[in-house]
């Protein structure tokens, strides 16, 4: 076999949409996913999902992977980067001490702070505190209550109302020690993906989710029901504003470590009404589903980019970037997100789906698994997402939902209104 060997750790679109860029790339010889879902199974050799960091190792051992590519944050919290660096391992995610600045709020605050960084002030709660007196700091606008644990976004809770702050706070107090008060930031929210390592960063074009469930921004909040890149919002000054207020001392700070950053630092931005940007969060790892947008608009090889920031090579790969906007919606099971109802049939799918590389829309596979009859059926909350590649927002998003419209899954819900913001 000629050519690279990967390993892509991950279940999600995400992964799929990494795999599908991978497989793109002329340099890799031998693509591999763990435990990856039927989708990554159509172009890469899907492994049993592994139970411990050491574990996981071991497998990587056997495949002598020239690359590892991290998708979630948890097994990056886990340790899974340091372990591959003491096995000689090129890994695509941060280490442990680094990957803290998604898994504790706190100290992602603190990390801010030290880079004077732009974000909402806050304050740390505990049972000592004068709960009330804090309310009263930030009272004239919503309050918003984190809790520091990795809760797959149910650790926020956004709210008017001041007894549901309270009860949050006391709650939260109670099952973790502590709690964040943060003041409200007011604006549009937009992503920012920045691939790094101890030499450069890359920022890729911005982009924007739509975190709650139902069409006008109702209901409650998800992983991500859509997405499209790139973001108006994030115009040439924005951008300019974020790389120097946010990228660059970030960057200085993520390198000046005993092991530099090297991955993806996913800059959850708010954006006010004088285009000035504010950090709502950092995750150590792509979005999902931005990453399903972002990817397929970056030229440059992606085994390049991905092995460049994973060896510190990354000062030697160009950024190149098509012309082109992207836009996925997302079909979700019945239920979600409170309680999905899995198992359901999806039909439609072997229709559109495509040969394994980015074509103009395509279908990123999420929670879907496939019977020993060869039937698509649902396993997840967030379900697939259909993605296109257009010219313009308009095209990508007729080309997108098109697809949609040719999948039937019982209950299934999606929005209606993905891209609302840039086209209106
Ligand atoms: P997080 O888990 O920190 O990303 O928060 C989840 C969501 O809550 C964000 O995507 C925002 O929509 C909202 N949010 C979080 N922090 C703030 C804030 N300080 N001001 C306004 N909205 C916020
Ligand atoms: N789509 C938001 C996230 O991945 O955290």
């Amino acid at each position: 076999m000629t050519g690279a060997t990967v390993v892509v750790v991950g279940s999600g679109g995400r992964e799929h949409a990494l795999c599908l860029s991978l497989n793109a790339s002329p340099k890799v010889g031998s693509l591999h996913c763990v435990p990856g879902n039927a989708g990554t199974a159509r172009i890469a050799t899907n492994h049993a999902s592994e139970s411990s960091i050491k574990a996981l190792v071991s497998l990587f051992k056997e495949l002598a992977p020239d690359l590892v590519v991290v998708g979630p944050e948890a097994p990056l919290c886990d340790g899974l980067a340091d372990a591959c660096a003491e096995a000689d391992i090129a890994c695509f995610g941060p280490v442990a001490a680094l990957a803290h600045l998604e898994g504790s709020k706190l100290h992602a605050k603190q990390a801010m702070e030290a880079a004077g960084v732009p974000t909402a002030a806050f304050h740390r709660l505990d049972k000592t505190s004068n709960i009330d007196a804090a309310l009263d700091a930030f009272a004239g606008q919503p309050w918003v209550v984190k809790r520091d644990v990795l809760a797959g976004g149910k650790g926020v809770v956004v709210t008017s109302d001041r007894d549901e702050a309270r009860t949050f706070i006391e709650f939260s107090i109670k099952a973790d020690g502590y709690v964040l008060l943060e003041a409200f930031l007011p604006g549009e929210e937009a992503s920012m993906l920045v691939v790094m390592d101890g030499t450069a960063y890359r920022t890729l074009p911005a982009s924007q989710d739509h975190k709650r469930a139902y069409d006008d921004d109702e209901g409650p909040n998800t992983g991500g029901m859509g997405a499209y890149c790139p973001a108006p919002v994030v115009s040439s000054e924005v951008h300019a504003k974020v790389v120097e207020r946010i990228v660059e001392p970030m960057h200085a700070h993520l390198c000046s470590q005993p092991v530099p950053y090297r991955g993806v630092l996913f800059i959850g931005l708010m954006i006010d009404e004088h285009n000035d940007p504010y950090v709502v969060e950092f995750n150590v790892r792509f979005g999902d589903p931005e990453c399903q947008v972002t990817l397929p608009l970056v030229a440059t090889d992606m085994y390049d980019l991905l092995h460049g920031a994973a060896t510190d090579r990354l000062h030697e790969v160009a950024l190149e970037v098509h012309d082109s906007v992207a836009l996925t919606v997302v079909l979700a099971s019945e239920g979600y997100p409170a309680s999905p109802i899995k198992g359901r049939p999806i039909d439609g799918l072997p229709h559109v789906l495509a040969e394994e590389t980015y074509g103009e829309a395509w279908v990123n596979f999420a929670g879907v698994a496939q019977d020993e009859d060869g039937q698509y059926t649902a396993s997840g909350g967030r379900v697939l997402s259909c993605t296109a590649l257009k010219g313009d927002l308009v095209s990508a998003h007729d080309a997108a939902y098109d697809v949609l419209q040719q999948l039937t899954l019982e209950g299934g819900h999606h929005r209606t209104d993905i891209g609302h913001r840039a086209m209106e």
